[in-house]
């Protein structure tokens, strides 16, 4: 897609804390389309646990193709509550959002760990280990043991059960990730840490070969090195600075990446972007979602920290705009917002506590004010 032309955004606000977060985002985007010439034309659709009560589908069928049409879907948060539970894990798995990207095949997800110097003291980890951390979380999303077959449940002769997952990868499936890994270390600073379990799993020892030859192959520029997950979930809590491009399988992706958002002061912080092959109009799809789960303990109470939605906006104007100039104001403008206005899950003394909508104020009020200031 090039600048300026229309975008057609399918915004799925889905549950628990995710309508309240998304509606923020709405905001943020619709200060683009007024003050900065963004096209945009968004399209909402009912996906997630309540639409599943209240139209027997978690995601219709039409929903499903209008999605796949789109030239980008900005998504909030699915279930979390109990009566996500009481649907079967099947449908949920098929039509939940682990469906919607394998349907999107949007294999690459981008989870960049980069904390506002602002927000330092708000984090766990003390701010010497945290201060200058940059590095991207690659975790391969439509594939591994989210996946793989054979699955399922079984009653023994005996009466006890078996459940099994399988924990599968193919060369092409590592590879592709690894170059999508390989390609970033290129614009930042030629470093790959490839993240597997190769000393006990096979599979992970066949991911370590292939990175090892794509590498070897056509990234002779970019140093790699291997650790194994249980070492790197270590590492990213001791030591974060040494990690540039992180790439490695679904699963691990899913829990280092919570685990290193806690360098960024909170899970509400961290934004996403889930990447397709480019098709034949050189256009990546993209799903656009803040990292976190739907919160049902807050949901509805103006509480949540609509942070994370508003940074996956910063990153659909980049990845899926082509509009970094806009992407980088936004990012000024959260950081702008983060020196007086905090949600209740990054508060600290002496800075005032805002709820959900009042954190989408500052984040447009400093829009408004770099605006003003010609930025
Ligand atoms: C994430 C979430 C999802 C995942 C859940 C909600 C299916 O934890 O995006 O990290 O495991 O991928
Ligand atoms: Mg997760």
């Amino acid at each position: 897609m090039t600048r300026n032309a229309r975008t057609h955004m399918m915004v799925l606000p889905g549950d628990g804390i995710g309508p309240e977060v998304i509606r923020q985002a709405e905001r943020v985007l619709e200060w683009f389309a007024t003050h900065r010439g963004l096209d945009v034309e968004l399209q909402h659709g009912d996906f997630g646990v309540g639409a599943y009560y209240r139209s027997g589908r978690i995601l219709q069928d039409e929903l499903l193709a209008d999605i796949l049409a789109a030239d980008l879907v900005l998504f909030g948060a699915m279930g979390g509550g109990a009566d996500h539970r009481a649907i079967p894990q099947e449908i949920r798995l098929r039509e939940g959002l682990p469906g919607v990207r394998k349907s999107m095949q949007v294999y690459a997800n981008i989870r960049p760990v980069k904390p506002f110097r602002t927000l330092a003291a708000a984090s766990p980890i003390r701010a010497e280990v945290t201060e200058g951390v940059d590095m991207l979380v690659i975790r391969e999303l439509i594939g591994g043991i989210y996946f793989g077959e054979p699955r399922g449940i079984e009653t023994l002769p005996d009466g006890t059960r078996r459940g099994v997952n399988t924990h599968v990868y193919t060369t092409p499936e590592i590879q592709r990730i690894g170059r999508v890994a390989f390609d970033l270390a290129r614009s930042r600073r030629r470093h790959v840490t490839s993240v597997d379990k190769a000393n006990v799993m096979v599979a992970g020892a066949l991911w370590r070969s292939e990175i090892d030859a794509l590498q070897a192959q056509h990234y002779p520029d970019i140093a790699l090195d291997h650790m194994y997950v249980d070492n790197c979930a270590m590492q990213i809590v001791r030591a974060p600075r040494q990690f540039d491009v992180l790439v490695t399988d679904n699963l691990f992706g899913d829990i280092l990446s919570d685990c290193a958002s806690t360098i960024s002061g909170s899970l509400g912080m961290l934004p996403s972007a889930s990447l397709s092959d480019p098709g034949p109009d050189r256009r990546r799809k993209g799903l656009y979602e803040p990292a976190h789960g739907s919160a049902p303990d807050i949901a509805g109470q103006d509480k949540a920290n609509p942070l994370a939605a508003i940074l996956s906006v910063a990153m659909a104007l980049e990845m899926g705009c082509e509009r970094p100039d806009d992407a980088r104001l936004l990012e000024r403008a959260v950081e702008a917002a983060l020196g007086h206005k905090r949600t209740a899950d990054i508060a600290e003394p002496g800075v005032e506590v805002v709820s959900t909508t009042g954190m989408g104020d500052a984040v447009l009020g400093e829009l408004d004010r770099l605006r003003d200031a010609g930025v």
